[in-house]
């Protein structure tokens, strides 16, 4: 038993690249007395911030993780969470507990919940806001920056986007996306159940209620819309009744020829037919123009350098269809902060901030920017985010500067309950035996150097990668009893309680929004508008329960 448990302690970590979390403990709190703390401020909780806070943690470094959200997410799981395969409680750890956990190896770590809005690379300070409606604003100074802010949907600047379409980025946007689905099987069930069957108008509104949109047919779409087909068939028809089921029609848009660009084309292929069998309905080259309330208009896509005569000539072909509602999964963009400081370092790309080989960033001295802040060359995913954030967290804790080199695993894809599909990169193994063979998995991608493994295999690799990888014993156990009660009695069909108030906080609030924000020398508090905070109407934010 004991040579399993060794040998799987020293397989997980050797595969996570983490020997060093085993080593660092025991020279941690050796430090020189007279040289200064070294303040490390790192932007972002999420999995670029986090890695790089847990490995820059070290002797003589005082560390302030600083961002709005008050909790890691674990983002593979959103799609599941949308529909209440899982609960949220699994796929969000508290920032608070992970920081804490950091502050044992360095002189200090402080969690701030704070939006940064400002970086003076000069003068080397971060503004920032907190407070209720931001009213409070902070100035945090430091050695060393590591900007890990990620970034947010891009909506293209297409109508009505912004202010009618749901999203799949943050915790809150399953939320929102898990009542509204809820809310409209309600109504739609009860439009069926009372009333006349030829009455018209009940039967289109009933046909709305139940149309979703997808749009976006990249890995996020992909596995929402996969969700979405399971949960119609299986939970749907369990709760709400066969003929509610029946009329749910889920359609994925997306504007390139075929979905799942980063996939071979194969595995693509494989996953529309699946789709497809699942009742859900696959537009490609076709690209959504304008969103409403309740309709969605789309048309024929055409490339960026089209002429205007041929993209006029698609606009012609735009039809309106009515929507029950729309998720936007058609990509990302830069954040504000990031587009920011990329315009006044003079930088002319501005869909993120220009590093060089180390993830330094260009004419910015002591500041690092990583995952999908960074416009590093790399795929914006959690993959090259973790170890980016990895990479700089050594780099700062060893003083070295060293190019960052990405190791890519594989991707996966989950298609729902025992189905997906998982392009991994293979060693070529012995002449005499090569396991790939063995297990009949094909060759894929450009340079032949992947293998595809599809259907119920690459689901128990899914599940089983992410389930190891989660951060904690708890969201293990959570995820593992989510699991299980999805599988024995259905999915969650509780709706989620939106729009709560945020806690008002009564001052001193400086202590209430970061540990000991008072007694922490590289924070001042430069603004406090005490009576706005009283008086000014509460904005609406959305808390998940
Ligand atoms: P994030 O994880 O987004 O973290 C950004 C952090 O910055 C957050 O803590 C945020 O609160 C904070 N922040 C934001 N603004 C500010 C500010 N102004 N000041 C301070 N802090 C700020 N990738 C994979 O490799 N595999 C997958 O299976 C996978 N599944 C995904 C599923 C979904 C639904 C989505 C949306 C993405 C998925 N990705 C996946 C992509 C992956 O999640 C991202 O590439 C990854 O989150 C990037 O990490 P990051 O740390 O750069 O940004
Ligand atoms: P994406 O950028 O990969 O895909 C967005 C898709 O939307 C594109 O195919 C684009 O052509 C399409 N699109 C854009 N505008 C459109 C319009 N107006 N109408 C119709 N279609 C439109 O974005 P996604 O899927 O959110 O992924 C973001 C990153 O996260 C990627 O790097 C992805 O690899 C990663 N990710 C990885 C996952 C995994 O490994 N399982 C799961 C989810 C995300």
């Amino acid at each position: 038993m004991g040579a399993v448990g060794v040998s799987a302690w020293a397989t997980i970590t050797t595969v996570n690249d983490d020997w060093d979390d085993y080593t660092q403990m025991f020279d941690s709190k050796k430090i020189d007395e007279n040289q200064p703390l070294e303040k490390i401020v790192i932007l972002g909780g999420g999995w670029a911030g986090l890695n790089a806070l847990r490995k820059c943690s070290g002797p003589g470094k005082d560390v302030v993780v600083l961002s709005p959200r008050p909790h890691f997410l674990y983002t593979p799981l959103l799609a599941g969470s949308a529909v209440g395969t899982i609960t949220l409680r699994s796929a969000c750890e508290p920032l608070r507990a992970l920081v804490n956990s950091a502050a044992g190896r360095s002189h200090s770590a402080t969690f701030v919940r704070a939006d940064a809005s400002e970086i003076d690379v000069k003068n080397k300070t971060v503004r920032a806001t907190t407070g209720v409606n931001g009213s409070m604003e902070l100035e945090v100074t430091y050695d060393k920056l590591v900007i890990a802010v990620g970034a947010q949907p891009n909506t293209f600047g297409i109508p009505g986007v912004d202010k009618h379409a749901l999203f799949l980025k943050e915790a809150e946007d399953s939320a929102k996306l898990h009542a509204k689905l809820l809310c409209n099987l309600e109504q739609a069930a009860a439009l069926m159940r009372v009333g006349s069957k030829n009455d018209r108008m009940r039967q289109e509104e009933i046909d709305r209620l139940l149309k979703i949109f997808v749009v976006g047919g990249g890995p996020t779409g992909v596995e929402l819309a996969a969700e979405l087909a399971d949960f119609a068939h299986s939970d749907v028809a369990m709760r709400y009744g066969q003929d509610v089921s029946d009329r749910i029609r889920i359609v994925l848009v997306e504007a390139m020829p075929r979905i799942l660009a980063p996939f071979d084309e194969s595995l693509a292929n494989l996953a529309k037919e699946h789709l497809e069998s699942r009742g859900v309905e696959v537009r490609t080259g076709v690209a959504i123009t304008s969103v409403s309330d309740d309709e969605a208009t789309f048309a024929p896509s055409t490339p960026r350098n089209a002429s205007p005569e041929d993209k006029a000539k698609a606009l012609a072909q735009a039809k309106t269809e009515q929507s029950g509602a729309l998720v936007w999964a058609a990509g990302i963009g830069a954040r504000p902060l990031v587009k920011k400081l990329a315009k006044s370092l003079g930088q002319n790309d501005l869909r993120g901030l220009k590093v060089n080989s180390s993830l330094c960033v260009d004419g910015a001295d002591g500041v690092y920017a990583i995952g999908d802040a960074a416009l590093s060359g790399f795929a914006p995913t959690a993959q090259v985010a973790a170890q980016q954030g990895k990479h700089i967290g050594r780099a700062i804790r060893d003083g070295t500067d060293s190019p960052f080199e990405y190791k890519h695993a594989g991707s996966l894809v989950c298609l729902g309950k025992g189905n997906g599909i998982a392009q991994l990169l293979a060693s070529k193994g012995t002449a005499s035996f090569n396991v790939w063979e063995a297990i009949g998995a094909p060759t894929v991608g450009p340079n032949g150097d992947q293998r595809a493994v599809t259907g119920t295999p690459a689901f128990v690799l899914w599940r089983s990668l992410y389930w190891t990888k989660l951060l904690s014993t708890s969201s293990r156990l959570s995820l593992l009893a989510d699991w299980a009660k999805a599988h024995i009695s259905g999915r969650d069909v509780q709706e989620p309680v939106l729009q709560r108030r945020q806690t008002v906080v009564k001052l001193p609030s400086v202590e209430s929004f970061g540990t000991s924000l008072k007694r922490n020398s590289t924070i001042r508090v430069i603004n406090e508008k005490a009576e706005i905070q009283a008086t000014a109407p509460q904005k609406k934010r959305f808390w998940i329960i």
